[in-house]
């Protein structure tokens, strides 16, 4: 029963079939697990693009594209980078209850770095997330503004409703009752649907406590965790050891 001679690639000269109990099964010569290799790498590159076209989308710049957790060091941030990090392995659930995180201290600390940490994560688990400063917010929504109404409605609906929500240094921006009212009707809106916030922020106390209404800033300290992120502003500290 056993065939005499097994088929070999012309090309390559490995076996393209093996016998198992007297039955030819085919085998993978050297040229198709290449093939096969080229075009795992070609649907992996298609998925990396596909990702780094959503980090683009999403409005936060060019410096945070490769920030990951690998790439953070967390060296006297041992605690913040934990607490971000056990967010980030139970986002579908945080996400599910409508948590999120305040990430808050001096500048130079990582805030910034670690919410694009959870960003790209979030965007690789396929979820919808919109980014910006609180002045990058407001501009968006200014710009979008046409004297016949423009798609201002859009863009504020997409800070409403996106899966996860980053709002960068909150508190830099003027209160003015304009500001207070877009505030309001996004962070109110995502509060009643579950929708998750990342805030990154100098100061709890000064930049929002004493700042805005208190029926923004209960909701934000009832949905969100506080972490607190410590220590000398790391662009200093690297030039620092640059220039030694
Ligand atoms: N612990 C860290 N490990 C690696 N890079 C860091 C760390 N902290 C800050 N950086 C880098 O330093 C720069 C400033 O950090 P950033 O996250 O913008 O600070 P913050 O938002 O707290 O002001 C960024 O380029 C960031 O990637
Ligand atoms: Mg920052
Ligand atoms: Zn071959």
């Amino acid at each position: 029963m056993e065939k005499a001679n097994i088929e070999i690639c012309n090309i390559c000269k490995e076996p393209v079939e093996k016998i198992i109990n007297g039955f030819s099964v085919p085998q993978a010569c050297l040229c198709a697990r290449s093939e096969i290799e080229k075009y795992n790498k070609q649907i992996e590159d298609i998925r990396q693009k596909k990702i780094m076209n959503k980090i683009i989308e999403s409005n936060i710049g060019k410096r945070y594209y490769n920030s990951t957790f690998k790439s953070f060091n967390q060296k006297g941030l041992e605690e913040p980078f934990k607490k971000v990090a056990n967010y980030t392995k139970d986002l579908k659930r945080m996400l599910l209850e409508g948590r999120g995180l305040i990430l808050e201290g001096p500048p130079g600390t990582g805030k910034t770095h670690l919410a694009a940490a959870v960003l790209r994560f979030a965007i690789t688990q396929g979820l919808f997330v919109s980014y910006g400063t609180t002045i990058d917010i407001l501009r968006s929504i200014k710009d979008s503004y046409t004297p016949c109404g423009g798609n201002t409605k859009q863009v504020i609906e997409g800070y409403k409703t996106c899966d996860l929500l980053i709002i960068d240094d909150l508190g830099k921006e003027k209160i003015t009752e304009y500001v207070k009212e877009i505030f309001y009707d996004i962070i109110n809106y995502r509060y009643n649907n579950l929708l998750s916030i990342i805030i990154t922020i100098e100061n709890v106390e000064h930049d929002l406590i004493n700042r805005l209404e208190s029926a923004l800033v209960s909701r934000l300290l009832d949905s969100n965790e506080i972490v607190k992120f410590e220590g000398s502003d790391f662009r200093i500290k690297k030039r620092h050891y640059n220039n030694l």
